[in-house]
């Protein structure tokens, strides 16, 4: 069934229901590599789908024109999961010539694919001209590598945007007011978290740079196609990029022998003093791409471990090393944790939050052993000032 965006305009991706994992992070929903056909004087195809779905976008494509007929390939991201068939189809359309970013986009193509392609490269403002339909090309520098950019169908104001906007969600639908809209906030959210919150700066400069631009479709190359619901997509990666979030800490904890799972639910028991929202993850059954997305729409993150050999539990090392790597903004923060001799595990846990940009909002509380009745209390009390923090 051939899917239109605007007439001549055509989705032609692929469906991964089964993709559970993309490079570490969980995608329980699966998800599409959008590609897009546009069919005038000249034919493009705007970016392709990772290489084992290459029969399904084929298909889609020669439902509505022979392959051999596409002008021109655009590569708007070197990403395999957008590149991943560009062998197939440039051997499928022989006279294709492939539109990329200078400098990044080239030097990808030819590093990933080993390839002599003939290359078009662009930049910011480069346009082309397919009869009726014009484009230009958008660099997006990190959004979500060096070489990425959107094309831009400058007469239909639809803007290919690549990863920027996608979620990882699989579905029979292609369009945001054919789906559960919550749901699709809540993929797009984690997405982000986990794909561009290193990058917020370079979001914001991008979302600076789209300002004045119209955009009747907002089309990503994950997902669902956004044309009912743009403002919201669009204020979502505002309040993101810029550190928003809600009144709310996010408890992570990982525990030995159930001491600082005590003091996590004492500090939860703080936070509760305050009319504050929480949620509360142990790092043993929980899983830290879902943390991070819950992170992200949080003001407040208390992170707590048992002491092991004077530093923490190698789990919430990981969570941190992650969390550090994707450099949340602006949120607070606090330490929590046990140990039974020589301690280590708070102190550790405090550098490597400051080391990810969060401001500390009071000492950490380490606890000997298993907490008293009074310690607990120290706990609440770290509780109660976070969320005082986070409601201010
Ligand atoms: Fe969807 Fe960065 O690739």
């Amino acid at each position: 069934m051939k899917v239109a965006l605007a007439d001549g305009i055509y989705w032609v991706g692929a469906i991964d229901w089964n993709l559970k994992d993309f490079h570490g992070y969980t995608t329980h929903r699966g998800s599409t590599y959008n590609a897009y056909l546009i069919v005038d004087e000249k034919v493009a195809l705007i970016d392709t789908v990772k290489a084992p779905f290459f029969a399904e976008m084929l298909g889609h494509i020669s439902e509505i024109i022979d392959p051999a007929k596409i002008d021109y390939v655009i590569s708007n991201h070197v990403e395999m999961d957008h590149s991943g068939s560009l062998p197939q189809i440039m051997k499928a359309a022989p006279r294709a010539r492939l539109v990329t970013t200078e400098k990044f986009g080239e030097a990808g193509l030819r590093k990933c694919f080993h390839c002599d392609w003939p290359l078009v490269p662009v930049k910011e403002g480069s346009e082309l001209t397919l009869g009726k339909h014009k484009l230009s090309f958008i660099p997006l520098p990190m959004l979500h590598w060096p070489d990425s950019m959107a094309t831009y169908c400058v007469d239909e104001a639809i803007m290919f945007c690549n990863d920027a906007f996608g979620q990882h969600f699989a579905s029979s639908r292609r369009f945001d007011d054919e789906v559960d809209l919550p749901v699709v906030m809540l993929e797009a959210a984690k997405y982000y978290a986990n794909i561009l919150m290193a990058f917020s700066g370079l979001v914001l400069k991008a979302l600076d740079k789209l300002k004045n631009v119209k955009m009747n479709i907002i089309a990503p190359s994950h997902g669902i196609i956004w044309r009912a619901h743009r403002n919201e997509i669009l204020n979502a990666y505002a309040d993101w990029a810029k550190g928003g979030g809600k009144k709310k800490v996010v408890i992570v904890y990982s525990t030995m022998w159930g001491s600082t799972e005590k003091m996590a639910l004492a500090l939860a028991e703080g936070v509760a003093t305050q009319n504050v929202e929480y949620t509360v993850y142990d790092l043993g059954k929980s899983d830290r791409s879902d943390i991070v997305a819950d992170v992200l729409v949080s003001r407040g993150l208390a992170v707590g471990s048992a002491t092991l050999n004077n530093g923490m539990l190698p789990l919430a090392a990981a969570f941190l090393t992650y969390l550090k790597g994707l450099k949340p903004v602006g949120k607070t923060g606090a330490a929590f944790g046990s140990f039974g001799w020589g301690g280590g595990a708070v102190k550790a846990v405090e550098e490597e939050l400051k080391l990810a940009g969060v401001e500390m909002v009071a000492p950490g509380v380490s606890i000997r052993y298993v907490p008293e009745p009074g310690e607990l209390e120290q706990c609440r009390e770290l509780g109660r000032t976070l969320a005082a923090r986070v409601a201010g």
